[in-house]
């Protein structure tokens, strides 16, 4: 590659998870660090870097497209074509592949690695390509830069990897192993997303529930520190597995305030022989069981789950179960998705792999069962007060949208602000959203403008 000029601008476009999410706001950070600015929203970046996803083999595919329409439209103002970064969970498993692939790439980095990317940068800019992938023992989080501006609802990564090999998933062999990012840390980071403007705070991970410190605490015993943060409102944690739900974290929904009445607690079928097939390590019935203790310690708990269909081997009675369950849990919302074959994965070269004809069709009628049932739990919303955060400007002017503290999507009309949490009446409810009546509210502690004006 010939050398160039080191970007002055850059974009970062994140695809996939909330985990992936957070990387771009900390890759973001670093990059600022640098002194490169973030595009103008519609002018051409002088560097993309490339978030990926490979959960799924949509999603992975899509980078190569991506990196098409960059060298053809993604041009820089002297007409030399940007510097473009893979990051993510695609680079991680596709490092090598993607620079054979793709020449237009110049630097490749894995998501344990992108603490590195200023050296990757400045060897870029001299015409050299690179690749790191490592997953090294010295955490990116110490050499990160601090947290900046935030919005008011903020995600903080307390964990990543994770041991348990689930037959049809890469983020085994693309995150690596369950690490924890250590207490102290935490709490520090969390403090300073509530000092940049964060009143809710969602931690995440891809078994989050399995973060435990170097002294054997759980996720509640984290919770309870935050709880202690007095501008922090509000905390919520995700993605959670049945096998890590203990009594501590239970307990927890009980009796700290600040920790939301919501959990994602993925399934993913509703059959155990499917289940057995996936190496999920619980059955239907045990998962059931964790239900019930969650909603007896709190029973407005709205439940969220992951679903797959087509699991290899899954049939129409098998199937069928994964619809029987959803119709018992009553799941407030969901995510389906169809099985996809992942590279180097046990359930890629099992027999039986379902045809898209069946795997659509049971898509969408899982997907019809499941809209249904998030129509009915907000449905039974309607009538009910309750605070809503609010996170932005509706469509409408003087409209507002916030979340409820079911993660349900609210707008209404009336005196707020980004940032305050206000008192709602929930009147109106369609499948994915509902509509609110403003009765009062708290401005957030640092709006000057207003001064106590929201409080009615
Ligand atoms: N095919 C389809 N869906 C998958 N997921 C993970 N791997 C696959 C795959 N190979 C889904 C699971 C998981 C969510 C993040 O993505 O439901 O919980
Ligand atoms: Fe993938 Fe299963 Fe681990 Fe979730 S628990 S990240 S689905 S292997």
């Amino acid at each position: 590659m010939p050398p160039v000029q080191p970007p002055r601008t850059y974009r970062v476009k994140s695809f996939g998870c909330q985990m992936n999410v957070y990387d771009g706001e900390r890759m973001a950070e670093l990059l600022a660090q640098q002194g490169i600015a973030p595009a103008a929203e519609g002018e051409a970046a002088d560097l993309v870097v490339l978030n990926t996803c490979h959960i799924r083999e949509k999603a992975a595919e899509k980078v190569y497209s991506d990196i098409g329409r960059l060298v053809k439209d993604g041009r820089r103002a002297d007409g030399s074509a940007p510097m473009i970064a893979v990051a993510g969970c695609v680079a991680q498993a596709e490092g090598e592949e993607i620079m054979a692939r793709a020449p237009a790439v110049s630097m490749v980095v894995g998501p344990q690695a992108y603490h590195r990317l200023p050296s990757m940068i400045a060897e870029a800019a001299e015409g050299r390509r690179s690749v790191d992938t490592d997953m090294p023992a010295e955490t990116k989080f110490d050499t990160l830069p601090a947290r900046r501006k935030v919005g008011p609802s903020a995600f903080l990564t307390v964990q990543e990897g994770c041991d348990k090999f689930c037959t049809y998933c890469v983020v085994p062999y693309t995150r690596g192993a369950e690490i924890s990012r250590r207490f102290s840390d935490l709490v520090d980071e969390a403090k300073k997303l509530v000092d940049a403007g964060a009143r809710e705070i969602t931690l995440l991970g891809q078994n989050v529930n399995a973060w435990r410190d170097a002294d054997g605490r759980g996720l509640e015993k984290l919770v309870e520190e935050l709880a202690a943060i007095d501008a922090l409102a509000r905390i919520r944690y995700t993605t959670s597995h049945p096998n890590d739900m203990t009594d501590g974290l239970i307990a927890a929904h009980r009796d700290i305030e600040k920790l939301m009445p919501f959990l994602h607690l993925p399934v993913q079928a509703g059959n155990d022989r499917v289940l057995r097939a996936m190496n999920r390590s619980h059955t239907v019935d045990s998962y059931l069981r964790i239900l019930d203790r969650v909603r007896a310690a709190r029973p407005d708990i709205a439940l969220s789950g992951d679903f797959i269909v087509g699991f290899p081997g899954e049939t129409n009675a098998e199937f069928d179960d994964t619809i029987r369950l959803v119709e018992q849990v009553g799941y407030a919302q969901c995510f389906s998705f169809k099985y996809s074959p992942r590279p180097g994965t046990p359930a890629a070269t099992m027999a039986d792999q379902i045809v898209p004809e069946v795997m659509d069709e049971r898509l969408q009628r899982l997907q019809a069962a499941l809209n249904a049932g998030q129509l009915a739990f907000n449905q039974a919303s309607v009538g009910k007060r309750c605070q809503v955060l609010v996170e932005r400007h509706g469509k409408h002017a003087g409209q507002w949208l916030g979340k409820s503290p079911w993660l349900q999507s609210v707008h209404f009309s009336g005196d707020a602000a980004i940032g305050d949490l206000v008192e709602v009446e929930l009147i109106e409810a369609g499948a994915n959203s509902l509509a609110g009546r403003l009765l009062g509210g708290s401005p957030r502690p640092d709006r000057s403008d207003r001064g106590m004006a929201a409080v009615q």
